[in-house]
């Protein structure tokens, strides 16, 4: 009897830790997992990041760059370029090496940069100022 008890116990002891090796085990994969979308939260990472419709339609949409142009002389150059007029806006000179196209749409749609005022093209006039913006 005593000897049964016993190997009862040990039974249960083996089952208890090799509950606890599968607690640790998932721990350990799932642990650096969340460590590193808390890393990605704070960081304001999105690695995963779903464009809006608006953004996707204009990065499938062909640019034309003179009218892009156009575009910038009449809504932006006053404050991103002249050197006449008073130039509130940083040079936009190679402004794609440092943003991406996604981040330039949204600069201009967004109006989150203050003064820099909300912009609303359409999509085919905001696929247009994006391609100049990359060649100037
Ligand atoms: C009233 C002045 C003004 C007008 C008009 C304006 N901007 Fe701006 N823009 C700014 C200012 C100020 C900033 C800097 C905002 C900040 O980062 O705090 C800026 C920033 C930007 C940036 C980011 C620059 C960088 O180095 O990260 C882009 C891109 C940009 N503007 C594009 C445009 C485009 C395209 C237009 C026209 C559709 C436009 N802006 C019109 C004032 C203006």
């Amino acid at each position: 009897m005593q000897v049964i008890v016993e190997t009862l116990n040990i039974l249960d002891n083996q089952l208890a830790d090799t509950k606890k090796e599968v607690l640790l085990q998932w721990l350990s994969l799932v642990g650096p997992a969340i460590l590193l979308v808390i890393l990605f939260i704070f960081l304001e990472v999105k690695p995963f990041q779903v464009s809006d419709p608006y953004s996707i339609n204009v990065l499938s949409l062909q640019g034309d760059p003179v009218k892009g142009e156009g575009i910038f002389q009449m809504n932006c150059a006053g404050c991103h370029l002249s050197p006449m007029n008073s130039q509130v806006g940083p040079s936009l000179e190679r402004i794609s090496q440092h943003k991406s196209d996604l981040a330039i749409i949204k600069q201009v749609v967004s109006g989150e940069t203050p003064p820099m005022p909300q912009f609303q093209p359409n999509a085919q006039e905001m696929a247009d100022l994006l391609i100049y913006l990359k060649q100037i």
